[in-house]
């Protein structure tokens, strides 16, 4: 039978969850029951848990757990390692058991539902030992909704555990937060995800190069459901081997390589070579604001290039593209990097809301293009008096012979002494900007 990864690898224990191990640990605390250890006696089930965090990264599946382990019949107590096999662990896999209710409020919202559900609290379990509510996607929930579930948070019947799910908790009342034991999950580390990725691949005989893995694992930026579900339409492309370029292809994210060529002619101030690329990419497919992100991203990428070339593993980049991106750092002025980086940040919103959000990326990109032409003031000079006109325009406070004993005093950087005199200029200009003001 045909079943989607992401369903396949859905973890069925607790140890299976991967990258959440705060929350691990205190669920098993919670749930292993009193005995010879007298801390973890002490713990006693909540009646309320609130999990929190973006979409994907386990709440459900936990939540399910939870479930499985609190009612698990192959044990006479709650266990962590429930067994999977008895009616209530098949009933909850099966989204079937008649104690586990799992309600997604985004689609029922109402206060009817919600009075409904309360109103069996009142029962006992079944078959368990707990009656469980789920309550997916809260934040949906009506206030009246919430106005209903508070009193039954607040005295809740013994056998009674509400979890709520949410990737929106500002949107859940402060008074249920403040009631619930609250669970942050995070998106999962890199290497984490990518050393769980390479695992799924054996097990599935999936032929994918750890490049490919890789390119999976930050198109999905950490998100183990994106990331399963990539892999899975991969897998179904029938190559030989899935590299970077087959990624690239279906993720919809942009290649290093069109970033590299992008930033390589930003430099220049090659601007058609640029809108020809930008064109391609929207034919292939790509979203303009993902286009737009990703060469955010890259800009800010280049920053640590020029900034701290022994510094790769901050940027999340091959090896390979590091590289060309350091060589291509030494084209561009830290001035120029930062304010390209500004232009683009000030044009988040109209690259998300706009519906000619790839004319202002074409625009954009024409005016990156200016600001690194004209942040080379030295492109036009011819002698050495052309760079001291050029500070005496903006240095008018200083004399001829001032502005040549520091042309003079100059330390060129890599052998030119040019970009060095626009460096100096610019700092004594700021330093009597600051002092007159
Ligand atoms: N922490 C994790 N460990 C292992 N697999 C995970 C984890 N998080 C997500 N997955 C994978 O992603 C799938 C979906 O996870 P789950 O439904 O638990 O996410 P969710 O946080 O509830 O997401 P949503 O907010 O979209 O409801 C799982 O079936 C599993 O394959
Ligand atoms: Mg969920
Ligand atoms: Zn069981």
């Amino acid at each position: 039978m045909y079943q989607p990864l992401h369903l396949k690898y859905r973890p069925q224990t607790l140890n299976e969850v991967i990258g959440q191990e705060h929350i691990v640990r205190t669920l098993i605390n919670a749930i292993l029951p009193g005995g010879s250890h007298s801390a973890i006696a002490l713990q006693k089930i909540a009646p309320a848990y609130l999990f929190n965090g973006p979409k994907g990264t386990g709440k459900t599946s936990t939540a399910r757990i939870m479930a499985k382990s609190l009612n698990c019949q192959s044990t006479q107590e709650p266990t962590t390692k429930p067994c999977g096999e008895c009616n209530s662990c098949k009933g909850i896999t099966a989204s079937s058991s008649l104690d586990v209710t799992e309600l997604d409020a985004a689609s029922n919202s109402g206060v009817e539902t919600i009075r409904e559900l309360i109103s069996t609290t009142q029962f006992a379990p079944v078959e368990g030992r707990y009656k469980i509510f789920i309550i997916d996607e809260c934040h949906a929930l009506s206030s009246q909704s919430w106005q209903a579930l508070l009193k039954t948070i607040e005295n809740p019947p013994r056998h009674v555990v509400f979890i709520f799910c949410t990737t929106e908790i500002h949107k859940v009342p402060e008074t249920i937060i403040s009631r619930c034991q609250k669970f942050d999950f995070r998106r999962v580390g890199l290497e984490t995800l990518v050393q769980y990725l390479s695992k799924v691949a054996q097990n599935e005989n999936i032929n994918i190069n750890a490049p490919g893995i890789w390119a999976i694992v930050k198109s999905c930026g950490g998100f183990i459901r994106n990331c399963l579900v990539l892999l899975d339409q991969l897998s179904n492309l029938g190559v030989d081997e899935i590299t970077p370029n087959w990624v690239w292809e279906l993720s919809g994210i942009v290649p290093e390589h069109d970033l590299l060529t992008l930033t390589e002619n930003l430099a220049k101030g090659e601007v058609t070579a640029n809108l020809q690329i930008l064109q391609d990419l929207i034919e292939y497919g790509k979203n303009p604001f993902v286009i737009y992100s990703s060469l955010t991203g890259f800009l800010k990428d280049l920053l640590v290039a020029k900034t701290a070339p022994d510094n790769r593993q901050i940027t999340q980049l091959e090896e390979e593209t590091w590289l060309e991106l350091v060589t291509i750092s030494q084209m561009w002025e830290l001035t120029q990097i930062q304010a390209s980086i500004a232009l683009l940040m000030s044009r988040q919103q109209l690259m998300r809301d706009s519906e000619a959000a790839k004319l202002w990326l074409e625009a954009t990109l024409i005016e990156l293009s200016n600001i690194k032409e004209e942040k080379q003031p030295w492109t036009n000079w011819k002698t050495i008096q052309d760079a001291i006109n050029w500070g005496k325009e903006q240095l008018p406070h200083l004399s001829q012979s001032e502005l040549e004993r520091h042309w003079n005093n100059l330390t060129p950087i890599k052998g030119k002494k040019a970009p060095a005199w626009v460096q100096l200029v610019q700092e004594l200009q700021m330093k009597s900007q600051l002092q007159t003001a």
